[in-house]
């Protein structure tokens, strides 16, 4: 499985980057706001970071028109952008047109397996199901990624759009999204920090370094 972050902060995608951990980049409007820099600077950065690996932004708008507008405006920012549509009616008109043009397109706000089907059959590269915001009213967020992967794999539609698990909250979800065959998981860098952890590496690493220490000082023939 794919690891995206889903964030718009620089450092962080820097940090993990280095690492060879970032496949991609997913935003939002919320998460551009947070940052509080310039929209098109901002995902010119991000994209200059991450490339060729691919970065979502968002259009604003939520009819047809101003939709296409700025899904060409955002994909003419860099070679990379995937532009980000949501789950609506109109969005999907939008998906339509600029898929046939060649941009890829990432659905995002999806919380029903109709959704993500109605958003394959339209043309999406990528279908973003929110599994955490289910999960917060009650409802199976990673049931739907169940389904959703089903839909996918079954032969009499061979769809290539790639399912993007978002909302993700936690390291669990991600191994649960992993084991279903999700194509890629994006994540808040919380998460992804929370994915190197584990408190017996700690215990384990102390007592190797406090051994070879104490084995330092009682025996001069032991130099590093
Ligand atoms: O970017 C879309 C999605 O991942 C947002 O997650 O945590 O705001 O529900 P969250």
């Amino acid at each position: 499985m794919k690891f995206y972050l889903d964030t718009a902060n620089l450092a962080s995608i820097k940090k993990y980057n280095a690492m060879g951990l970032v496949d991609g980049i997913t935003t939002n409007p919320s998460l551009i706001v947070k940052e509080g820099a310039d929209f098109e600077e901002t995902i010119k950065a991000i994209a200059k970071e991450v490339y060729p690996n691919p970065v979502s932004a968002e259009v604003i708008a939520t009819d047809y028109e101003t939709m296409v507008a700025e899904g060409k405006r955002n994909k003419s920012w860099a070679e990379n952008v995937v532009v980000k549509i949501p789950m609506i009616p109109e969005g999907m008109r939008a998906t339509k047109t600029l898929s046939s043009m060649g941009i890829p397109i990432n659905v995002t706000l999806i919380f029903s397996a109709v959704q993500g089907l109605i958003a394959m059959k339209a043309g999406a590269s990528y279908i973003s199901p929110f599994i955490g915001r289910l999960d917060d009213v009650g409802q199976d967020g990673m049931g739907l990624i169940k389904d959703l992967v089903e839909i996918k794999k079954n032969e009499n539609y061979k769809f290539k759009t790639e399912i993007l698990v978002a909302s993700i909250r936690h390291p669990i979800h991600v191994v649960q999204a992993a084991k279903m065959g999700a194509d890629i998981g994006t994540m808040p860098a919380d998460v992804m920090e929370k994915m190197f952890m584990h408190p017996l590496t700690d215990i384990g690493l102390k007592r190797f370094l406090d051994d070879w220490n104490k084995a330092k000082k009682e025996k001069a023939s032991i130099t590093v």
